[in-house]
């Protein structure tokens, strides 16, 4: 199959393999392997935090900021409410990427991934012969700065996609500023410590995620453990059907979905930031037997040509800085990756 400009694809989508049949091939197998998958273990209690009222400097604003700070420091992650986004416009978000996987393959193809980039459409890269395979595809777009943006990777279809992203990211820009002055007032640093690091423009790529039935969640995932290389990830889960979970003191819990709130997680470039205070965590995505899940994660992070670092303020004696300074971690982050390996290793003292 040609893609838009003409180059080979490297097509072979998992909601294929699922139509005749859900049991996942060898690829796609942990049996015996790094990971053991219980599919449902314990519930994760993670703090709902209200935005809205963190934004004036009332005595409830200040034991919401505590709350936000146990929890990142915790488990690295929150659900978020009183973001000002509403429960329809979140509804529009989720469905623009349910109803674009539900195209007919050759629609789709129309924004696949060339063997020469890595956004559009497409599955996991296989970076190696050995690796295995996560049981998911996804639509991945760069949507800020503005002028990085590859439209020929954008659909049209639905027609209304591209207007709801681009609505989407800027709301998620404006949150992201909050977010990160909220984090930074929240270890009583100055509120614009963490959000000064990132420079004019935030780097945001959206990821449509999308999970078909698998008869195999025992022995499959959805994505592989991994952390996020961003710096904060926006993460709108499915209403329907859950499947992410986080590792906390070595063990997984589940996450619960909660509707019309979006979860949070901070990536190693807060971690970095906090000086290893906030935990950038581990977490993965398991299967469902019966039932489809899109999600849409947001990673933003700093302009990669600016240097990150642990705040100075939160370096002492008795707190010595953990983390290099260094630029465009994402670009490490993926380097590493590749190597199986975790970035975050690679930039400490
Ligand atoms: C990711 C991710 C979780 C999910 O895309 O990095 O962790 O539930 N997604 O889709
Ligand atoms: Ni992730």
């Amino acid at each position: 199959m040609a893609g838009a400009n003409g180059t080979v694809l490297l097509l072979n989508p998992v909601q294929e393999l699922a139509v005749d049949c859900n049991t996942p091939t060898q690829r796609y197998i942990h049996k015996g392997g790094d990971e053991d998958i219980d599919v449902s273990p314990p519930v994760i209690d993670i703090s709902v935090i209200d935005l809205s009222s963190i934004q004036t400097s009332s005595p409830s604003a200040e034991k919401e900021l505590e709350k936000l700070r146990t929890s990142l420091a915790s488990c690295g992650c929150f659900q978020v409410i009183g973001h000002g986004m509403t429960e329809s416009f979140l509804e529009q978000v989720h469905r623009i990427g349910r109803d674009f996987f539900a195209l007919p393959l050759k629609e789709k193809a129309k924004w696949s991934r060339t063997a020469e980039d890595t956004e559009g459409y497409g599955n996991d890269s296989e970076l190696s012969e050995h690796q295995l395979l996560d049981w998911n595809d996804r639509l991945y777009l760069v949507t800020n700065p503005q002028d990085q943006r590859k439209f020929q990777f954008w659909p049209q279809n639905p027609e209304n996609f591209r207007d709801i992203l681009q609505e989407y990211t800027e709301k998620i820009i404006l949150l992201n500023e909050v977010v990160l002055k909220a984090l930074s007032r929240s270890l009583n640093l100055k509120e614009n410590c963490f959000l000064d690091q990132y420079g004019e423009n935030p780097n945001m790529v959206t990821r449509f995620n999308y999970y078909p039935p698998c008869l195999r969640p025992d022995l499959t995932l959805g994505v592989k453990q991994h952390a996020d290389g961003s710096a904060i990830t926006f993460l709108l889960q499915d209403n329907e059907v859950d499947g992410l979970q986080v590792l906390k003191d070595d063990q997984w819990f589940s996450v619960p979905t909660i509707p019309n709130a979006l979860l949070v997680n901070v990536g190693d470039q807060v971690e970095i930031m906090s000086n290893g205070i906030f935990k950038s965590p581990m977490h993965r995505v398991v299967t469902n037997p019966k039932r489809e899940r899109t999600t849409v994660a947001v990673f933003c992070s700093p302009d990669p040509s600016r240097y990150i670092g642990p705040a100075e303020e939160l370096i002492s004696d008795a707190s010595p800085r953990l983390y290099k300074k260094i630029k465009n971690y994402v670009g490490i982050f993926f380097e590493n990756y590749q190597l199986g390996k975790r970035a975050i290793e690679a930039v400490k003292m």
